[in-house]
């Protein structure tokens, strides 16, 4: 165990990152959160590695300017391509969503031939990186599914009715029914009834609680503290508090 962590900052692409926030302020983890969302150059999910590189590290001297212990990056496109460099320049700890979720599974699904279905942006997808990190586990039935207009849905805060329904079966009408479902994008588990209404008996990895249980068995922290959230975004940012408000 390292030192006790207080404050945390947390990035993603724009507002779906609240969802990862929601999880650390219902667990009392932190005294402070600085939310940082790219909300002028959302969607990252569907721009190329070295874009998303060059935003992550923007992103990385903006947290600079704050006394922070540990960065979570809960955008999963981040997590996928950029997660090495943001490691490699922070002076802070970095942890990203892909591995917790990876651990995640782990941890609920022991049968190593469950069918497990990968759902995130075309950036995640197309890194195949979930994938890497489940077969070096021995994961041996994978399927990806790049679902990224799910991400404009939630943001014009549809969460339900006729579009998400005809969304759902636009991208699942042929995929077998997994065992394991990881929602592997932050705009996903704020639509979580509906992948619970297509998929019934599957398992949701959510990837707000999959970095809560990876931080609770990593690092350190006070009991049972009020959070206090400062909220940053590079376009819009009452936008992104009324939608906080919303949320959280
Ligand atoms: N935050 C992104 C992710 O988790 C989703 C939205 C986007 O494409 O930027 O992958």
């Amino acid at each position: 165990m390292s030192k006790k962590i207080l404050k945390a900052g947390v990035f993603d692409s724009g507002v779906g990152g609240l969802s990862v926030v929601k999880s650390l302020i219902e667990q009392k983890l932190f005294q402070q959160i600085i939310y940082y969302g790219d909300t002028a150059r959302v969607p990252y999910g569907t721009k190329d590695k070295n874009t998303v590189i060059r935003y992550a590290l923007e992103a990385l001297e903006f947290f600079k300017n704050f006394d922070i212990d540990i960065l979570i990056t809960a955008c999963n496109t981040v997590s996928a391509y950029a997660i090495e460099e943001l490691k490699e320049q922070a002076p802070f700890e970095v942890v990203g969503v892909i591995e917790p979720g990876v651990i995640a599974v782990e941890n609920r699904v022991k049968d190593k031939n469950s069918n497990i279905l990968i759902t995130g942006t075309k950036a995640t997808v197309k890194s195949g990186k979930y994938k890497k990190l489940l077969s070096e586990k021995g994961y041996k039935n994978l399927q990806q599914k790049a679902t990224g207009l799910f991400v404009p849905m939630v943001e014009e805060d549809i969460f339900s009715g006729s579009v998400s329904d005809a969304i759902m079966r636009y991208y699942f009408k042929d995929i077998k029914k997994p065992d394991v479902l990881i929602m592997g994008c932050t705009h996903f588990p704020l639509i979580e009834n509906e992948y619970r209404k297509f998929f019934k008996d599957t398992v949701l990895i959510h990837s707000g609680e999959a970095i809560v249980e990876y931080l609770k068995d990593r690092y350190e922290f006070e009991d049972n503290i009020d959070t206090d959230i400062k909220y940053f975004a590079t376009e819009n940012p009452s936008h992104l508090k009324e939608v906080a408000k919303k949320w959280l």
